[in-house]
């Protein structure tokens, strides 16, 4: 049987032939169209499986030809518009579904509108080669013939990182790996983020698994320590009432809630991020930590100087000191000395507005901050 891929191939190796393909790909999607149409409907009549949206009738009306009409745009699948414009057809302001365009023109977005036309159908992801372009475009983490309401990556694939084979995705996390893990072409500031959730670390937050620490007792009713959460939990549209999915935000780096990084009055608005799945009365009451209230409502130190907001290679409970801050103290040492539940030691000194706390074990094994001991610690 000819594949459809095949006659894809041919069109973008001799551009001449195009138009005269153009007749052939006609009969061939009304022949595809004919044999899915009845797939289809011996499929929703024999089980109650999920339609993809794009293909159900009282969603998108005309089906195929909704999308696929006449001849079509040169070089397309006969479609009406450019792959790179076409969801903006209806997912626009003007078109009938979700607004996603206006979602790429935040301050913090995945720079679709800039980067799609990089997209090669069928490429190899995450990429070998150090000179691929980076890019994003909604073909890389949606597939407009298979996603369900509740299965919108449906049909895409995925990858687990460390170099495992790339298959179909079944976590939301794998299409991010696709890009986010060690792919070849990072950009000089980007990080192998899957290395920050990888289950050998001493903390991480459970993406990939469930989470290390079984005495989190700030988290929000809706969660417990066995809990998995996705990237979108985080990143996605800072509007709730807008469209879902890590488009774009008014918060960088594409932050579904406020999060302020660095010093600053404590409010719920400040760490609205964290607060969203951690109770803050729990937080600043020192339900767990004995000295949160004192760094983050009288020093004002952003959760972010002592936390890192993926995890830890380095600490349990997601401590990565913020480095711009937290220098070796005089002994040389930057560590955190887990001893007992909520009163750990830190050898370390920071920079809190124009004053450097040092914190270190004296000679005798007793705790003190600038020489002062702490006796409850
Ligand atoms: C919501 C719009 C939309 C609808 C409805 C739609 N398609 Fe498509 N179709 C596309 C787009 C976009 C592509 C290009 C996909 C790509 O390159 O990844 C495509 C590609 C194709 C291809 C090329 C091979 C492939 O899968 O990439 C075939 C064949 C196809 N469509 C057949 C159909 C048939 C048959 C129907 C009706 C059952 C249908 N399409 C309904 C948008 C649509
Ligand atoms: C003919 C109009 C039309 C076109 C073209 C179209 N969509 Fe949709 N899409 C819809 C409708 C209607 C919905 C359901 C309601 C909503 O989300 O607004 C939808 C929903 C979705 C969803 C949510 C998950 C789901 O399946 O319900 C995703 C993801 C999506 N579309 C992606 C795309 C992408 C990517 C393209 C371009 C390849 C595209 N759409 C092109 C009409 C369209
Ligand atoms: C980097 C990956 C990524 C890219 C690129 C991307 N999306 Fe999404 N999109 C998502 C994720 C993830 C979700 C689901 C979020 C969730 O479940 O909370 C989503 C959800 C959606 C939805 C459903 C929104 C809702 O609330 O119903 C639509 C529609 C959609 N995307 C369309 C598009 C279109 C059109 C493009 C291209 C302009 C695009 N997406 C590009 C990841 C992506
Ligand atoms: C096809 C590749 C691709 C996929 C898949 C992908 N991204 Fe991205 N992402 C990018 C590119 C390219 C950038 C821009 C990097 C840059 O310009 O520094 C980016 C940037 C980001 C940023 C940072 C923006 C900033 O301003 O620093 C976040 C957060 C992000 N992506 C989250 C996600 C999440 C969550 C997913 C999975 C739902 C995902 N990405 C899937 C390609 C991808
Ligand atoms: C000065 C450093 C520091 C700052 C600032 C800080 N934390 Fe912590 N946090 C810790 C330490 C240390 C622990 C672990 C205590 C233990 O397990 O003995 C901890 C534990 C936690 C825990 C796990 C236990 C629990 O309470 O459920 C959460 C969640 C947490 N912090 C959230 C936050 C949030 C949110 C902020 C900002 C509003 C913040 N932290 C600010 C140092 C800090
Ligand atoms: C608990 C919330 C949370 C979760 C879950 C989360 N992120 Fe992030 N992410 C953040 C925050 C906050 C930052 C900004 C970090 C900073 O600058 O301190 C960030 C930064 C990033 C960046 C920018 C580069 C960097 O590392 O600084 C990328 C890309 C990214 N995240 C991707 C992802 C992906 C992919 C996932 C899922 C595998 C994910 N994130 C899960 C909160 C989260
Ligand atoms: C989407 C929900 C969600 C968000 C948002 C979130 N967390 Fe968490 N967090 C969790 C869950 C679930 C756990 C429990 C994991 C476990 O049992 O180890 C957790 C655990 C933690 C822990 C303890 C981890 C350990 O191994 O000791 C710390 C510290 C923490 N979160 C800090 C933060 C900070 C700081 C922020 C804001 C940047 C934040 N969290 C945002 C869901 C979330």
């Amino acid at each position: 049987m000819i594949h459809f891929g095949d006659l894809v191939a041919v069109t973008q190796e001799r551009p001449a032939e195009r138009f005269a393909l153009d007749r052939a790909y006609l009969l061939l999607i009304s022949l595809i169209c004919f044999s899915w149409t009845c797939c289809f409907w011996l499929a929703a009549s024999s089980s109650s499986a999920g339609v993809p949206t794009h293909l159900d009738k009282t969603k998108v009306k005309m089906e195929c030809s909704e999308c696929h009409k006449g001849h079509g745009k040169r070089g397309t699948t006969m479609l009406a518009k450019t792959k790179d414009e076409f969801c903006f057809q209806c997912h626009s302001m003007s078109g009938k579904a979700s607004d996603i365009y206006s979602q790429l023109s935040k301050r913090s977005n995945h720079r679709i509108l800039e980067t799609s036309r990089y997209h090669v159908p069928g490429e190899q992801l995450p990429a070998k080669d150090v000179a691929a372009p980076r890019h994003a475009s909604c073909y890389d983490c949606h597939n407009v013939h298979k996603s369900e309401k509740d299965a919108q990556l449906k049909g895409i694939r995925g990858y687990a990182g460390k170099g495992a084979k790339p298959r179909k995705m079944t976590k939301e996390y794998e299409v991010c790996y696709n890009c986010h893990a060690d792919s070849a072409n990072l950009g000089s500031d980007e990080l192998d983020v899957s290395r920050d959730f990888d289950p050998a670390n001493p903390s991480y937050h459970p993406i990939e698994t469930y989470g290390r620490n079984s005495f989190v007792p700030s988290l929000r009713r809706e969660y417990r320590k066995s809990s998995l959460i996705d990237c979108s939990d985080c990143h996605g549209n800072d509007d709730p009432s807008g469209p879902k999915g890590p488009h774009g935000s008014i918060y960088e780096p594409i932050l579904r809630y406020h999060y302020v990084r660095t010093q600053g009055a404590e409010s719920p608005r400040a760490y609205e991020l964290c607060y969203a799945c951690h109770e803050r009365r729990s937080i600043i009451g020192d339900e767990s930590f004995k000295a949160h209230k004192v760094h983050i409502v009288y020093r004002q130190i952003s959760c972010a100087q002592c936390h890192d907001a993926h995890g830890s290679k380095y600490e349990p409970a997601l401590i990565n000191f913020d480095r711009a801050a937290v220098f070796p103290n005089s002994l040389g040492e930057l560590i955190m000395l887990p001893t007992v539940q909520g009163r750990p030691r830190c050898a370390l000194s920071c920079h809190v507005n124009g004053v450097m706390y040092e914190h270190k074990l004296n000679r005798n094994l007793v705790y003190t901050v600038n020489g002062r001991i702490l006796s409850e610690w």
